[in-house]
């Protein structure tokens, strides 16, 4: 299974997968290319400190269809049969969804439903709740919406803000993720209407 990463910054969750495949955890896999769309981008540098491909595709002023043609075409270059987002920070077209149909996934920092969207934790902090966590979904044409895979709760402290509360959350997208992978490398999993039957 050929896996594509995008990624739009810091990469911990990318660094997380090449390292899960690099290491045979993910079996019958290989990461592809790293597309980023900022050529600041952290995550660049240590994809090819792992010997991955990078590509930088910016906004160039563009409109979204034309900028995700663009990474599709790359995507389709590389072979990618799997889009894997991690730390992404632009909505997917439909023309992108409808190009990797329930192919492409996503990590977000909250238990979906909950707090879609930007700073999932703070939204989680302000709200008051006392277990939030992480999910990966597929990808649908609505943010943060898609089937849910995998879940991981994490408690809220008293003490908590927003930035130690996605310290915490972070440990536990990474293992997250790639579990979420393993089981879509292994094929062993249904999608039935919203629900993801592993
Ligand atoms: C993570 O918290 C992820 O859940 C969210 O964006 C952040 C990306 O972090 N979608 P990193 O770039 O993987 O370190």
């Amino acid at each position: 299974m050929k896996i594509g990463i995008l990624i739009s910054g810091r990469g911990s969750n990318m660094t997380a997968i090449i390292e899960a495949v690099q290491s045979g955890k993910i079996p019958k896999a290989e990461v592809s290319v790293v597309i980023s769309d900022k050529t600041s981008a952290e995550g660049l540098e240590k994809a090819k400190a792992r010997s991955v491909e990078t590509v930088v595709v910016t906004r160039k002023q563009r409109s979204r269809e034309e900028h995700d043609a663009e990474i599709i075409a790359e995507l389709r270059r590389h072979d990618v049969e799997l889009v894997c987002l991690a730390g992404y920070m632009r909505l997917l077209s439909s023309d992108f969804v409808r190009a990797f149909p329930e192919k492409i996934v996503n990590i977000h920092p909250s238990l979906l439903p909950a707090f879609p969207g930007l700073d999932a934790q703070r939204q989680a902090i302000e709200y008051g709740v006392k277990i939030s966590g992480c999910t990966v979904h597929f990808v649908d044409d609505e943010l943060d919406h898609g089937a849910i895979i995998l879940q991981k709760s994490v408690e809220v402290d008293d003490a908590d803000t927003a930035e130690s509360l996605s310290a915490k959350i972070l440990e536990y997208e990474h293992s997250l993720y790639v579990e979420a992978l393993q089981k879509i490398a292994g094929g062993n999993y249904k999608i039935i209407g919203r629900r993801v039957v592993l």
